[in-house]
């Protein structure tokens, strides 16, 4: 075996000189210096990632060089503006940290109709503030079943239903012209099996027959299944499906979502191509979809291995040598400790957040803010140059993803407690307002996630008289912690809960349809009228990201937390000592008093930052039930 030094002498050398020939490139063509420059700087990387995954085979080089021809191939197709674009986000990558940022989320045909209806939508999106739209995937998938676009058929090919790969082009160019980022998925786990791969595969046509992780028996899959988590158990047992022939396939999500087999490293090259193309559509950030099951190892949960996170850093390093400005946001919906282990400038750039989504829930639920706390104070910090993706409700299911030794510490039993948020927001808690639906019950292991519309959850749906400020409550966290807020569309003006989709034989047996509503037309006419609850959650929430962009301590990533000495409230200093931001967040539906000697430090004559209100805190403060400010703390 050749030194990692020596290797790397030897595919630069050669990248340089075959790259150029291979692909018919000019001397003078201005586009390579540019590109030898990055290759200069980014292989090492991309060596040090793909070494480990395929360098003990006896081609390493060749599929090294076929690698770098798919990422000159890249980078030749990426149109100017997009280039230009680069060098924008590459002189400033903290971006994602700055106050201005607002994330919006949608889908195209529920939300908008089709690809020009979101472009249509775009003066709206502005009228909210919102800088970044991630729009759930839009290309070609089966008719029917299809996981709301996460089987995808082609990725080079818009779902005719909403429009073409011309109109999507337009939307990311008009998005830009708007100030707004658009953000699509790279569902790279796994392919459709409508997938012109997969069916190849399925044929055994030449080349194809290690794309996914197909096994003529059960003697393979029995032996994986023994360590694998169940992720869809309403669909399918386990994580393998039968195909008609008798054989099996890795499922781990639906049965017609085939897993991608990185261990072959032709997938690794296609699946680069495709990436690269959906980045010259105009794509600013990857949403990288399941991230955790993207390695398999047999004897292992095959979720998380190193060798995922291998794959992730190569299409890293891949994108900083043929598209630089694009960045990643990682799904990992997993323990905290793992959802981390994703985050990095030379990984993923972002993250969601699921350990604040759950746990704002979960103060919710017991009006306690200790587990979310605790999360503030040592769970938020992330490496330079990355940052948290901040939401309340998206398109999936809430799972309850803290970390048992974390509510251990706190005396609270992660089983036990598990099973007592589910039965709160499914309603069958004795006091609990909210109108959830169950998700993948599996009552043989007692796990359980959660469905429903931010308003459904909170108790709009049920009427209950506090259910508008727990919204507002959790979207003014959500607006205040530190990384990018990502409001699901509709949520701002209080979308309920919708059955219909149980009309549906492609959807009723997946209960997350029921917060995937086509758009609530009546709620959204209503919105400017503060006398209907859609007017004054959308006043609220107005309010609420006026009060950001106009802070710039809610830009960057400090966050200190503020002990309250109140079980109920949540407080937490942003920005930098002396001249602070105070968050204070009332989680229970009595009103809190806090005593003026927490104050000590600060001035007492100050002023909130959402209402503008000048404040006395002499005799203390006291919020009302679900009650939240943003206080200047001025310790100067
Ligand atoms: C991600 C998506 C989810 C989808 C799954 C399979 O978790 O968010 O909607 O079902 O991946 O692609
Ligand atoms: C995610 C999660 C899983 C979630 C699913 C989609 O990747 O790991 O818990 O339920 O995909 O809903």
């Amino acid at each position: 075996m050749l030194t990692r030094d020596q290797q790397l002498t030897l595919a630069l050398a050669h990248a340089r000189a075959r790259l150029p020939q291979d692909e018919g490139i000019a001397k003078d063509d201005p586009l390579w210096a540019p590109f030898s420059n990055r290759l200069q700087q980014h292989l090492p990387s991309l060596l040090g990632e793909l070494a480990p995954l395929y360098g003990a085979r006896p081609d390493f080089l060749d599929v090294l060089t076929t690698i770098l021809r798919t990422a000159w191939q890249g980078w030749r197709a990426r149109p100017a503006d997009l280039r230009a674009l680069d060098a924008r986000r590459e002189a400033k990558p903290d971006w994602m940290l700055s106050e201005q940022m607002l994330g919006a989320v949608c889908y195209a045909d529920l939300h908008c109709g089709n690809l020009q209806g979101v472009l249509k939508e775009i003066p709206y999106l502005q009228e909210l503030g919102v800088t970044y739209l991630h729009i759930m995937p839009p290309f070609l998938c089966p008719e029917a079943h299809n996981d709301g676009g996460y089987a995808v058929s082609s990725y080079r090919d818009v779902n005719p239903a909403l429009g073409s790969m011309a109109d999507l082009r337009a939307l990311a160019a008009a998005l830009r012209q708007a100030g707004i980022s658009l953000v699509l998925d790279f569902v790279f786990n796994h392919t459709s099996d409508e997938h012109a791969w997969a069916r190849a595969a399925a044929a055994g046509e030449p080349g194809y027959e290690d794309f996914y992780l197909i096994f003529p028996d059960r003697t393979q899959p029995d032996a994986y299944e023994r360590h694998v988590r169940e992720i869809f158990p309403d669909e399918h047992p386990g994580a393998f499906s039968q195909l008609s022939d008798g054989r099996w396939v890795w499922t781990t999500f639906h049965s017609y979502q085939w897993d991608l087999n990185y261990a072959n490293p032709a997938v690794f090259n296609a699946m680069a191509a495709e990436m690269l193309a959906i980045a010259n559509v105009g794509t600013e950030v990857l949403r990288m979809d399941a991230v955790a099951f993207i390695w398999k190892q047999l004897g292992t949960n095959c979720e998380n291995l190193p060798q995922a996170h291998q794959l992730i850093r190569a299409f890293n390093a891949l994108t900083r040598i043929a598209a630089p400005g694009l960045m990643f946001k990682s799904e990992a919906i997993v323990h905290p400790d793992e959802v981390i282990q994703y985050i990095s400038p030379q990984e993923c750039q972002l993250s969601y957040n699921p350990l604040q989504m759950a746990l704002l829930w979960n103060s919710l639920a017991t009006t306690q803010v200790n587990l979310l706390h605790l999360a503030l104070a040592e769970r938020a910090r992330l490496p330079a140059h990355t940052a948290w993706v901040n939401y309340i409700r998206g398109h999936d299911d809430i799972g309850w993803t803290f970390a048992d030794e974390d509510a251990t510490r706190l005396a609270i039993k992660g089983f036990d407690h598990r099973k007592f948020l589910n039965q709160f927001y499914v309603n069958r808690f004795p006091g609990s307002f909210a109108r959830g639906v169950p998700f993948q019950d599996n009552p043989a292991t007692g796990d359980c996630r959660i469905s429903g519309t931010c308003a459904s959850l909170c108790g709009l749906e049920q009427g209950d008289v506090h259910a508008v400020a727990r919204i507002l409550l959790l979207h003014g966290v959500m607006l205040s912690t530190p990384g990018v807020p990502l409001l699901y569309l509709g949520d701002e003006v209080g979308t309920l809960n919708h059955h219909g989709y149980l009309d549906d034989p492609a959807k009723a047996g997946d209960s997350r349809w029921v917060h995937r509503p086509p758009r609530d037309v009546a709620r959204y006419a209503q919105r400017n009228n503060p006398a209907t609850e859609a007017g004054r959650v959308f006043a609220g929430l107005r309010r609420l990201v006026a009060a950001r962009k106009k802070s710039p301590e809610m830009g960057g990533p400090e966050i200190t937390p503020f002990g309250t000495d109140n079980p109920h409230v949540l407080g937490f200093l942003r920005g930098l000592y002396p001249h602070q931001l105070l968050v204070l967040a009332n989680f229970s539906d009595q009103p809190q008093h806090l005593p003026n000697s927490l104050f000590n430090a600060a001035d007492p004559l100050t002023h909130e930052q959402v209402s503008g209100e000048r404040l006395d805190l002499r005799q203390g403060l006291t919020l009302p039930a679900y009650g939240q400010v943003w206080l200047h703390f001025d310790c100067a």
